[in-house]
């Protein structure tokens, strides 16, 4: 009797942990939209990059890659209003993405605090999308880009003789 109870309460144990590992297993897989091709510096290349692999699935319209979870009624909500409110804050244009468009000053230093604080991406994605994370590379090249953007300034450069 008793045996079997604590078999039925492995076996639901067991099966919950498999849902579980079920969705950020199965996000590993993501099929996600062609990379965009992009125009500019080697510096910027490599931080599209990361925008595009790590920051487009809610702020960019229309690259979201879709979990195989995202039909479910609860995910399904949740997924929604992060992509809703991403975009109400910041988006990542596909044209920006690609390099077309300039990045303003004001995204560049949100874009830059984001990828430094850690706050971005969220928690709750990074539990079910591994692969996410900042790591200390994409921070060197944000630092990079930024740093190789920079203008020289011509009235005060070389004007302390
Ligand atoms: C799971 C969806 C999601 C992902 C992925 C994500 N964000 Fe966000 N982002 C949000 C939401 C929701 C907000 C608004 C609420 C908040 O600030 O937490 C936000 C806000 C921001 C803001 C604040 C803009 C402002 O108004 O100051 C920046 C900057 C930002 N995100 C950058 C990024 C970058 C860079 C990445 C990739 C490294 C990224 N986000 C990945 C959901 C996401």
């Amino acid at each position: 009797m008793k045996s079997s109870r604590v078999r039925k309460i492995t076996l639901s144990l067991a099966a919950l942990a498999a849902v579980g590992l079920f969705m950020p297993f199965s996000n590993l897989f993501l099929h996600r939209p062609t990379p965009l091709p992009v125009e500019g510096s080697e510096e910027f290349r490599r931080v599209s990059v990361v925008l595009q692999q790590k920051c487009a699935d809610c702020h960019t319209p229309k690259r979201t890659a879709y979990p195989v979870y995202s039909s479910l009624p609860i995910a399904n909500r949740i997924i929604e209003t992060d992509i809703e409110e991403a975009q109400k804050h910041i988006i990542f244009s596909d044209d920006m993405l690609q390099g077309k468009t300039p990045i303003s000053a004001l995204d560049k230093a949100k874009i830059q605090s984001a990828f430094l604080d850690g706050g971005m991406p969220p928690l709750k994605y990074l539990a079910l999308h591994w692969d996410a994370k900042i790591t200390r590379a994409d921070k060197e090249a944000i630092l990079t880009w930024l740093q190789s953007e920079k203008p020289l300034h011509p009235d005060t450069a070389g004007s302390q003789e």
